[in-house]
Parts: C-alpha cells; structure tokens; sequence
C-alpha cells in the first residue's frame, strides 16, 4: 500500500508480523523461545527435594518433594489421608503451608491439630471449597507447601456440574497443575477412593498428576501402608508403613517386627513369607484355614491375596500333588491387612493351605519365598539373597526356594533348602 489511508502520508506503511491468535498461542512455532535442546545440554542436577519431615514419607517420593509438583494421596475415607497431610506441616516447622480443607472447619482442622502436637506456627487453615477462592490465596501467600483437602469438594465456576463429578475433578486437577508448575509452589492434593475400590475420581487423575501415593490396609486395624503408584521424580516400587495411634501416624520403619507371627509355636495354617514390596524386603505372616464346605459348594475367600491366584495354586494342588481340596472351603488372610502382589508369596500359600488342611504346624523359624507355576514347578524369585538376607537378620533358620535360585546355599546363619516343584516342597515339609 503506497498511501496511508490513515495519515494520508507516502511510504509510511511498514510490515509487521500479525500478533499470534489466541488459539495458537503456546504452541511452538509461535514462541521461538522455547527450541529443541541438544540432550547433553540439558541441565540435570538434581532438583532441590523438600524434606516433609519423614524419612519413610521422603522415601517413596523418591528423596522428598519436588518444588512445583502436584502429588495425588489416594485412599479410602477413614484411613489417614487428612492426618497425614496435617502431620507434615506440623512436623516441619520451617515449612510454611497452607492447608485448605472443604471438608471439614478450620475448628474441626484446629482440634486434630492440637491432638497431633507439633508446632503449629507455620500452618494456614482455610476453609473453601471455591477454587478461584483458594488459588487467589495461594498466590498472595506463597506458602511453601499447599494441601488441598479433597478434590472432591474443591469445585470451579463456569463448569456445569456439581463438585466432585469427573469435569469438576479433572478441571480442579488441571487448574491446580497449572498453579504448582508457575509458582513452584508443591500440592498435596487429596482423592477419596470408595469402599468399593471405585477409584474413578481418582484414576482419571493419574496421568494429570506427577505422583500417586495410594493408602492401603484395614482402617480397622493399626496398620497403613502407603505405595507409591505413579512418580515422575523417583521409582514407584516404594512402599511405607505407618501405624495410626492416639497422636498420628507413626513410622514403621522395620515393618517384619510387626508383621511376623505373634502367636504360640505349633498352630496350624500360617506360613511365613519373605516377601519383597517395593525395595524393601520384609517377613510376613500368611494365614489360612482350610474346613469341609458347609454347603453344597466351596467357598474361597482370600483378603489381601488375588482370590483367582488363590484358585490356581488350589487347582496347581490338586491336579500335580493330588490333594482334593474342590469339598473344602479355603480362606486366606495376609497379615497387617497388607495386599500382596509379589508373586513370591505363592509358596507360602500353598505351605498355609497344607497346614490347615493336614494341621500340622510349620516350625516358626520357617520360611518360604517362590513363585509357582502351572504344572507345579517352583519358580525363582527376584533379589533371593535380599530375602535370605532379611529371613536370617530375624532370626529364621530355614528358608524355602526355588531349585534355579542362583544363591549360595552354605550359610552359617540360615539353612537354604532347594525345591524344584510342589510335590518336593510337600515330601521336605511333612518329612521331619
Ligand atoms: P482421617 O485422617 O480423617 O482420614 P481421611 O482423611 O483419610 O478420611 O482419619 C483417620 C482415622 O484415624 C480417623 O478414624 C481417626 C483416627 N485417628 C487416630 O487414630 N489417631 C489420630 O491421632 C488421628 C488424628 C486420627
Ligand atoms: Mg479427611
């Protein structure tokens, strides 16, 4: 254009690029700022962890919390979830927080406050449930660490539903993301699972969060056990347990204290486990009682164990060592309300269920560690030396494996007896 319409001026127009639509902003052709990085230029020491005052906490975060990181604690009502997160601050005195709660008043926060002791100082309570409310806070706070207590309650305007429906929680999750990363400021966000294991308020969360720590166990009983399900700064193999008592959570920091037998020698139907769960090797009890079916059909009830694998290991007894256990009723319990997934346990299952069934009791300075297979065979498990190394610590002197365990057998402190397969493992166990 030669004339300015404008000024009617000669030669004035000059080219200026067109200003980014809102719709593309952020993407990265329009922010030349941001480019691909050589990956040997990347700088990656280690991020600056924030200590929160636990060393079993710290532990499955991976060494602490990492500024600006958004950490779901998942689990059921009831269990611990809201006296953890208030236990945090009131261990860290140095750690400015602010707790928001939805659920219940800043009085209500106040009292267990006071019954969990500690210092109080550095602690905000605020009472909201509008998120805007809460952000706005935040950002003229600044507080080292927010918890927000629960996603379900929080809810944000302009979003037509009611708070804790899946738009609301994966908006809230979003928004409070998008906060820790410009602010830095870490979030403890806090998810209710239902009694039922219906974690869709939470699982949808998952991939938006960087952590997942998840309680496990009995709200009944003492035990909790919190794993971490999802780390994006650290492994997700870890595990703690804590036992709830009248002022908070207390660490549990040798948990096969607590797990292994507490009863008299010569009961029928236990087992011990030398299991692995995260890194941490520990021993544990497997319980089970084994009775003629009261009814028509069997029943098989297994808590804290794969009911299906219980199945299999029953069917794995019956076809390749000839027990007929289909006219009995199988019940198994794990110890501490513990869920087991390491496959390692099977052993100790199978030696449970033989007990109970013949009552005969397995010496309590037995214990067992393989995984079984379908056609009866015993297979081996990870870090055999680690169990053997936790089962002798504790004192046991005889420890079950597999025959293709690659582990050293002459030991001083524990016995490490050999099995290649179940009816073996049945000849060892009823030959003394
Ligand atoms: P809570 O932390 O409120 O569970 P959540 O937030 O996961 O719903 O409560 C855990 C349970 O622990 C509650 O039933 C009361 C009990 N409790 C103790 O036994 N000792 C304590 O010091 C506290 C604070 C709670
Ligand atoms: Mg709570």
């Amino acid at each position: 254009m030669g004339q300015c319409p404008a000024c009617k001026e000669w030669n004035t127009v000059v080219e200026a690029p067109a200003a980014a639509s809102p719709a593309h902003k952020g993407s990265v052709t329009q922010t030349p700022a941001n480019r691909p990085v050589a990956l040997k230029d990347v700088d990656s020491s280690a991020e600056a962890r924030i200590s929160l005052g636990s060393a079993e906490v710290d532990r499955i975060l991976g060494g602490g919390l990492v500024p600006g990181s958004l950490v779901l604690l998942g689990g059921e009502p009831g269990i611990g979830k809201s006296t953890l997160s208030l236990q945090i601050p009131l261990r860290c005195p140095q750690l400015r927080t602010l707790y928001v709660s939805g659920e219940e008043s800043e009085r209500q926060v106040k009292m267990r406050a006071d019954r969990l002791g500690g210092d109080a100082s550095n602690c905000t309570i605020y009472a909201e449930t509008l998120l805007d409310n809460v952000l706005e806070q935040a950002r003229t706070m600044m507080p080292q660490l927010m918890v927000i207590d629960s996603v379900q309650t929080m809810y944000v305007e302009g979003v037509e539903s009611t708070a804790g429906s899946v738009t609301q929680i994966k908006e809230v999750a979003a928004r409070l993301l998008r906060f820790a990363k410009e602010t830095r400021v870490p979030v403890i966000l806090i998810g209710h699972i239902t009694k039922d294991g219906y974690i869709a308020g939470p699982k949808i969360l998952e991939h938006i969060v960087d952590v997942v720590l998840q309680f496990e166990g009995e709200n009944r009983g003492a035990y909790r056990v919190i794993r971490s399900i999802k780390n994006r700064f650290g492994s997700t193999s870890e595990l703690a347990v804590f036992e709830m008592s009248g002022s908070g959570l207390q660490e549990v920091s040798n948990p096969s204290e607590l797990l292994v037998p507490m009863h008299e020698q010569g009961l029928s139907g236990t087992a011990v486990c030398a299991l692995l769960d995260g890194n941490r090797s520990f021993l544990f009890e497997v319980q089970a009682l084994v009775s003629s079916a009261a009814y028509g059909t069997a029943q098989r009830s297994a808590t804290g164990f794969d009911v299906r694998r219980l199945n299999m290991l029953l069917a794995v007894l019956e076809r390749r060592a000839g027990f007929h256990l289909s006219a009995k009723d199988v019940f198994l319990n794990m110890a501490g309300g513990l869920k087991i997934t390491d496959p390692a346990c099977d052993l100790a299952v199978i030696a449970a269920v033989l007990s109970s069934n013949f009552d005969f009791s397995i010496p309590s300075d037995v214990c067992f560690a393989g995984e079984v297979g379908l056609s009866g065979e015993i297979r081996p498990v990870s870090q055999a030396d680690r169990r053997v190394g936790e089962a002798a610590r504790l004192g046991f002197k005889k420890i079950y494996l597999s025959t293709y365990c690659s582990i050293e057998t002459d030991r001083q402190d524990i016995r490490v007896v050999k099995v290649a397969d179940v009816p073996s493992l049945v000849k060892t166990l009823f030959s003394k």
